[in-house]
């Protein structure tokens, strides 16, 4: 049984003041057996007081540099993440593929060091509006994921999340049986490259308009084993009922 990830990222939003909602979505948490884990991945500069008070919560990065240091102004290494207290990091963001131009070789290489500090890689993979339109999505994510995951991961350090380029933001969300049709491609992809026992223990996480109103149909989706959560996770208020979601899919099938 994987465990559910409910993982936030909140992009270029946030400071200090910003932390009095993690201490309300701490309050707020689902206990119990079916608790899924929850993680948010807040700007660099916050990394640090945040994981000093966010427990049980995680707190990652959301990106790293593949080098272990050197001149790189304005970037960070996985080492850095992990000393400020990250125990994750958000990988091949389809913000950072196209503000930053990053190509799934850049992925892989930042994916290797930061799994050689022992960080968890969230590696981000989705097709843009027209690559779905071209019915070249699962092309798309195929090429995507045999490019931007190194070789050698384990299941449980390794978390693959589908986002679809046009569904971040915008208020659009794919059908359920389009995202199950991806999720099920990416788990075949996964157990056909790494075996079974790999393949079968990555956590598939959607993300693209998550919201309270949508989560529990996206969680009833098969191989959805969680989400990751852009503008609504950045309020408890909006967060936690999408959490709680994730908890009661956990429930119902353990019952099952
Ligand atoms: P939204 O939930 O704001 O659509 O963002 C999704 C996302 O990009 C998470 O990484």
């Amino acid at each position: 049984m994987r465990r559910k990830l409910a993982a936030g990222n909140w992009k270029m939003n946030g400071t200090g003041a910003d932390l009095a909602e993690v201490t309300a979505m701490q309050a707020g948490l689902p206990k119990g057996a079916e608790a899924p884990e929850v993680l948010i991945c807040p700007p660099a500069t916050l990394i640090q007081r945040m994981a000093a008070m966010a427990a049980p919560i995680a707190v990652g990065g959301q990106d790293c540099h593949s080098a272990e240091s050197g001149a790189h102004t304005g970037d960070l290494s996985a080492a850095m993440l992990l000393d400020a207290g990250a125990s994750h990091v958000i990988l091949g963001h389809s913000e950072r593929r196209t503000d930053h131009g990053e190509q799934d070789e850049d992925v892989r290489a930042k994916a290797r060091a930061a799994l050689a500090q022992g960080l968890t890689v969230v590696i981000c993979v989705g097709e843009t509006q027209a690559q779905r339109e071209s019915a070249n999505t699962l092309g798309i994510i195929g090429g995507q994921l045999a490019g931007s995951i190194p070789d050698l991961v384990t299941g449980d350090r390794l978390v693959v999340a589908y986002e679809p380029v046009w569904a971040i933001g915008t208020g659009l969300v794919p059908t359920t049986d389009q995202i199950g049709e991806v999720h099920g491609f990416i788990r075949q992809r996964l157990e056909r490259r790494f075996g079974a026992g790999v393949g079968r223990s990555v956590r598939l996480l959607y993300g693209g308009s998550v919201k309270p109103g949508n989560a529990a149909e996206i969680f009833a989706v098969a191989d959805v084993d969680g989400a990751l959560v852009g503008g609504a996770s950045l309020k408890a208020k909006d967060f936690l009922p999408i959490i709680q979601a994730l908890a009661d899919a956990g429930a119902r099938e353990q019952g099952q």
